[in-house]
C-alpha cells in the first residue's frame, strides 16, 4: 500500500469525512512543520549549539533551557501569520500571546508545552513537544488569558511530536488517535499507526517513586499493592518504566499500554501536582481516551476539570483503564 502523508490524511478527514475543516487542517499542518523544525534543533545537538540552559526562568520558576526557548520561536513563528488563530498561550509565555494586527486572525487558540521533558535535553534522552486546540469563544476579538480556561472537553485537537529514535507525531481531532512517523528524507509525516488502541489491563506503571514519602494514603496504597507482585492482593508482578519526559512515557503507554501517575504529594502544598492542565494534561487525556484509555485526576475525570489559571498545575493518572479507573476508586 502507497504511504499516507499527514497531508492526504487531513485532506480525507477534510473532504470526505468533513470531520475538521480548511483551518483546522491548516494549524495541524503549520505545528507538524514546526515539530520538524523542532526536531532538526533538537538533533544536532551539541553541534547546532542548542544544548544547556538560555540563562532565564520561565512564569513558574523553572530554569529555560536553550532548546525551551528556542522551540517556543519556533512554533510562535511558524503559527503567527496563517490566519487559523486568534492568540497562542505557552508554558514558556507567562501570558497568552496575541496573533500581531499586521495578521487576519482565526477561530482557534493554540495552547503547547514547546519542549516538554527538559530535563532530558541535555542528556540525550526522547524529549517532546505537547499541543491543544481550543476554540475562541463567540464575539471575542482580542482573547484573554479568561478565554482559554475552558475544560478539556472542548479541545478541538490535541497532539504530541517526541524526538526520539524516531520523530513521531500522534494526533487526535476526536475520530480516533492516529500516529505518523517523519520521514527524514522525504521531510514529510506519514502515516504509521491508524487508530491507536491502548490495551484496558496492565502490569507496567510509570511514576517517580522518589516522591514516594510525600504522598497521600491511596496513593501509596496503590503503589504497596503492585510492588507486593504475585504473593501480595494483585496476584502478580508489575513492572515500571520511568522516562521524566511525558511525551515518551505516554507514548510507550500508547504503544504497548502501562498507566502513568504523577500524583499531588505533599512536598509542597501550594502545587496540586506537577504537570500543568492546559497544555500537558488535557491534551494527553484527549488522546489517551481516543484510544481507549482513561484519564482522571486520581478524583475525576481530568478532561471536565474547570481551569482556573493557565499555568495551573494537576495531579495526572493516565493510561490503560482498568489501572486507571482502580487507583481512582481508591481516592473515592
Ligand atoms: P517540562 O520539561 O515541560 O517542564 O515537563 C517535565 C515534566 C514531564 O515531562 C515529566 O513527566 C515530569 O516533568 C518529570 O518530573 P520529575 O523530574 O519529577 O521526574
Ligand atoms: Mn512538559
Ligand atoms: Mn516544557
Amino acid at each position: 500500500m502507497k504511504p499516507i502523508s499527514l497531508t492526504r490524511f487531513l485532506i480525507e478527514e477534510q473532504r470526505d469525512h468533513g470531520r475538521i475543516n480548511a483551518d483546522l487542517r491548516l494549524l495541524i499542518e503549520v505545528v507538524a512543520r514546526a515539530c520538524k523544525g523542532i526536531s532538526i534543533a533538537v538533533g544536532k545537538g551539541a553541534l547546532g549549539g542548542v544544548l544547556g540552559n538560555a540563562g532565564s526562568e520561565n512564569v513558574q520558576g523553572e530554569v529555560q533551557k536553550k532548546l525551551d526557548v528556542l522551540s517556543n520561536e519556533i512554533l510562535l513563528e511558524a503559527n503567527e501569520w496563517g490566519g487559523h488563530l486568534a492568540a497562542l498561550a505557552s508554558e514558556e509565555m507567562d501570558h497568552p500571546h496575541a496573533i500581531p494586527n499586521r495578521y487576519p486572525k482565526g477561530e482557534y487558540l493554540l495552547l503547547f508545552d514547546p519542549l516538554d521533558g527538559s530535563s532530558n535535553i541535555d542528556v540525550n534522552v526522547s524529549v517532546g513537544t505537547i499541543f491543544s486546540v481550543l476554540r475562541c469563544p463567540e464575539g471575542v476579538t482580542a482573547p484573554t488569558e479568561a478565554d482559554f480556561l475552558q475544560p478539556g472537553t472542548q479541545q478541538v485537537a490535541a497532539g504530541y511530536a517526541v524526538y526520539g529514535p524516531s520523530t513521531i507525531l500522534v494526533l487526535t481531532t476526536g475520530s480516533g488517535t492516529h500516529g505518523f512517523t517523519l520521514d527524514r528524507e522525504v521531510g514529510s509525516f506519514v502515516l504509521s499507526g491508524r487508530n491507536l488502541r491502548i490495551p484496558e489491563d496492565t502490569s507496567e506503571f510509570a511514576i517517580n517513586l522518589s516522591n514516594l514519602r510525600h504522598w497521600e494514603a491511596p496513593m501509596r496504597r496503590y503503589i504497596d499493592e503492585l510492588l507486593a507482585g504475585k504473593t501480595g492482593p494483585r496476584g502478580r508482578d508489575f513492572n515500571m518504566r520511568w522516562v521524566a519526559s511525558m511525551v515518551a512515557d505516554v507514548h510507550r503507554i500508547l504503544t504497548r499500554g502501562g498507566i502513568f501517575m504523577y500524583p499531588r504529594d505533599l512536598k509542597d502544598p501550594s502545587k496540586p501536582g506537577r504537570l500543568r492542565l492546559m497544555y500537558e494534561a488535557n491534551p494527553m487525556a484527549f488522546i489517551v481516551e481516543q484510544a481507549g484509555g482513561a484519564a482522571t485526576t486520581g478524583r475525576e475525570r481530568l478532561m471536565d476539570v474547570q481551569p482556573t489559571a493557565l499555568h495551573q498545575r494537576i495531579a495526572v493518572f493516565l493510561g490503560s483503564r482498568n489501572e486507571v479507573e482502580r487507583v481512582t476508586s481508591y481516592h473515592q
